[in-house]
């Protein structure tokens, strides 16, 4: 699969590449379930993020995952394998990454100035092993695993493991860091950019690149605090050293070298929007615009492939109503019918952007989605109209959409799926007493506005 400019008839071809047999197979499950996900799909990229980084899911529950993604004719999983709060990909070279990253003494219990902590440990990673069997296993759904290493900032678990890493000294950073942190948000940690940082995270992605056969591997890039940066002697000596005057350029320098180590693999990059702040940092790097419009169209104007995922459309972790009942609210209102009004590349869009856009994707950060009925309780049925969305390449018709939901929903209760109800959650899908922190709508343009005004 290429992206991009050719993303139409590479739909095609993606299909092909699948075969006669397992398309007539997704074909009968997708009109099984109601869906209308007929002819050639409009994006070669139709994706499904999932945060194992937050919450460790077996590999048996992914497959599951697997299974009813592939029912939707999702064609790209990017596995969000680290943040702040946990590191789930093993690294042969860094065995502390999994032994000490991959374990927390407890997790965050809601969202918001009320949250407490649940003091529950939480640990898991996935061997070598386990994830080549989940690459074959996904590819013969027609699926293909982008994995995701997220830095230079989210990047609390690799200092937990490895102090070094961190800005500061390993003294100073040890300090500050004893574990991932059992708390959300954006952590203040960021590596350091030595040469010899640049180094270690080269050998994470050479092992990421010999795992995972995607042509597509995932940086993040998203959310670097820059702080400890601006503060630290040392980070300001090496800009200097290397001609860069701003922390956004010393974050795109440090992108673009993890572009080329992963380009001398024959693999191109996926980078969150930010990934523009500064200079550019790789011409063939695929943008996941997920701030809003800027990002996506800045990223066209400078010839990437963009992949849409607007949180206000996408974010799969968002409320779902407006209801007390929702369990744990964060986000803005996303309900089943909103994810339906996405349009990716409205009718008037310039051709300029509408051929730099490879596809769309739905993102499922996973704070506060801490079991397999949670997750199914985000996803379903709102990933039946983003798919649709992802195939058909613009909204659904909201009526046809709400005449198909009982036999769609009846499809998903008889493959188990502990989905939203219609009229909102049952009561053992409530989470009474667990605060959330829900946003309102034109509060977050505003927020969007104020983070992009520098792209
Ligand atoms: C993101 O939601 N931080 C990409």
């Amino acid at each position: 699969m290429t992206v991009g400019r050719r993303s139409r008839s590479d739909g095609g071809a993606f299909r092909d590449h699948v075969g006669e047999g397992l398309e007539t197979a997704l074909r009968a499950d997708s009109t099984a379930a109601g869906l209308r996900l007929e002819g050639e799909p409009r994006f070669a990229w139709r994706g499904v993020m999932l945060d194992v980084a937050r919450r460790f899911r077996p590999v048996a529950d992914l497959e599951r995952f697997i299974d009813l993604l592939a029912a939707h004719r999702i064609n790209v999983l990017q596995l969000h394998l680290t943040d702040d709060q946990g590191w789930r990909f093993e690294v042969r070279a860094y065995p502390r990454l999994t032994e000490v990253g991959g374990r927390r003494s407890q997790t965050q219990l809601g969202h918001g100035p009320h949250s407490t902590l649940d003091g529950v440990p939480h640990e898991g990673w996935y061997t070598h092993g386990e994830l080549r069997g989940l690459v074959r296993f996904a590819a013969a759904r027609g699926i293909r695993i982008v994995p995701e290493i997220d830095v230079p900032g989210h990047a609390q678990a690799i200092l937990a493991a490895y102090p070094e890493f961190g800005v500061g000294g390993a003294e100073a950073v040890s300090e500050r860091v004893a574990e991932p942190w059992p708390r959300f948000g954006i952590s203040d940690e960021v590596l350091n950019v030595d040469d010899a940082t640049l180094e270690f995270v080269g050998t994470v992605f050479d092992e990421l690149c010999e795992v995972f056969d995607s042509e597509f591997i995932g940086i993040g890039g998203d959310e670097v605090r820059k702080d400890r940066w601006r503060a630290d002697p040392r980070t300001q000596e090496l800009m200097a050293e290397r001609g860069l005057t701003t922390e956004e350029e010393l974050q795109s320098w440090f992108l673009a070298r993890i572009a080329d180590r992963v380009r001398g693999h024959g693999r191109r990059v996926v980078g969150w929007d930010e990934m523009l702040e500064g200079r550019d940092p790789a011409p063939d790097a695929i943008v996941a615009s997920w701030r809003g419009p800027v990002g996506a169209e800045l990223g066209a104007r400078l010839r990437h492939d963009v992949v849409l995922c607007p949180d206000l459309w996408t974010y799969l972790d968002y409320r779902q109503s407006d209801l007390p009942e929702e369990p744990i609210p964060v986000g803005t209102v996303l309900s089943v019918e909103d994810v339906g009004t996405f349009d990716p590349v409205p009718a008037e869009s310039p051709a300029w952007f509408a051929d730099r856009v490879a596809g769309v994707q739905a993102n499922v950060w996973c704070e506060h989605l801490d079991g397999r009925d949670r997750l199914d309780y985000a996803v379903f049925p709102r990933l039946g109209a983003f798919a649709e969305v992802a195939w058909n390449g613009g909204p659904v018709d909201p009526d046809d959409f709400a005449a198909r939901l009982p036999g769609y929903l009846a499809w998903l209760d008889a493959r188990g799926v502990a989905y939203r109800p219609p009229s909102g959650p049952r009561p053992d899908q409530q989470r009474p007493g667990v605060p959330g922190a829900p946003r309102d709508r034109a509060d977050r343009l505003a927020e969007l506005a104020r983070l992009t005004a520098n792209l």
